[in-house]
């Protein structure tokens, strides 16, 4: 009596036909894998990639009464405002986080000329796409611009100190010493009911050029 097998040329291992059909499963499971990265990755960039329009990829913040009123009492020494901002993620609910700002109060045209990397000369506009001093206040991110390390301020030396790899800012956070590629980052801030507002952005750090990464932390 004959004998029928199943057994193919497709199940022996390493001829013309098995290699075929492994070369098309690996295939299949890459097509597949690059089709379900890229539906993950969309909503996850949309939630962190800002809008190119001037401030409105980002929310403003109120600061106190009481924060707003020693900034503009601030001369000298630079003051540290908390404020409570909402995180949004694409798939997680909202949520307020607590962070901080360096506050001063500027001369503008002492902080125009000192701030070249911002201004590239008398008239010329600012390489961030909005007002950097209001109501001769600046607001600076608290990153240092090298790696994201938080800087402080230190009332002995009358400059901002980066504690990672030294860094060094004058008070109206020029870049003085240290491997930054540039001086402080400053945020949007306005004039909000008597006090006033800050927006967080989020600049990517080791670039002489302020590139925006988000506007969340
Ligand atoms: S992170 Fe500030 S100097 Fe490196």
């Amino acid at each position: 009596m004959a004998i029928h097998s199943t057994h193919s040329a497709y199940d022996e291992p390493e001829t013309p036909e098995e290699i075929s059909r492994r070369r098309f499963m690996v295939n299949a499971v890459i097509t597949m894998s690059g089709v379900i990265g890229l539906g993950l990755a969309i909503p996850i960039l949309g939630g962190v990639i800002p809008s190119q329009e001037s401030g409105s990829g980002g929310t403003w913040s109120p600061l106190t009464k009481a924060e707003f009123a020693e900034l503009e009492a601030a001369t000298q020494k630079p003051v540290k405002l908390s404020f409570a901002m909402s995180a949004k993620d694409a798939y997680l609910p909202e949520q307020t986080l607590q962070d901080y700002v360096w506050g001063i109060k500027v001369d503008p045209s002492r902080f125009r000329a000192s701030r070249t990397d911002i201004f590239n000369g008398p008239g010329e506009k600012p390489d961030v796409p909005y007002e950097v001093a209001n109501m001769s206040l600046v607001v600076f991110s608290p990153l240092c611009p090298h790696l994201g390390c938080r800087y402080n301020w230190d009332s002995n030396t009358g400059r901002f100190l980066c504690p990672c790899h030294g860094s060094v800012y004058d008070l109206e956070g020029a870049h003085l010493a240290g491997p930054a590629p540039r001086g402080l980052d400053p945020l949007p801030l306005r004039e909000q009911d008597g006090t006033a507002d800050v927006m967080w952005i989020r600049y990517k750090s080791t670039t002489p050029d302020r590139i925006v990464i988000s506007y969340q932390s």
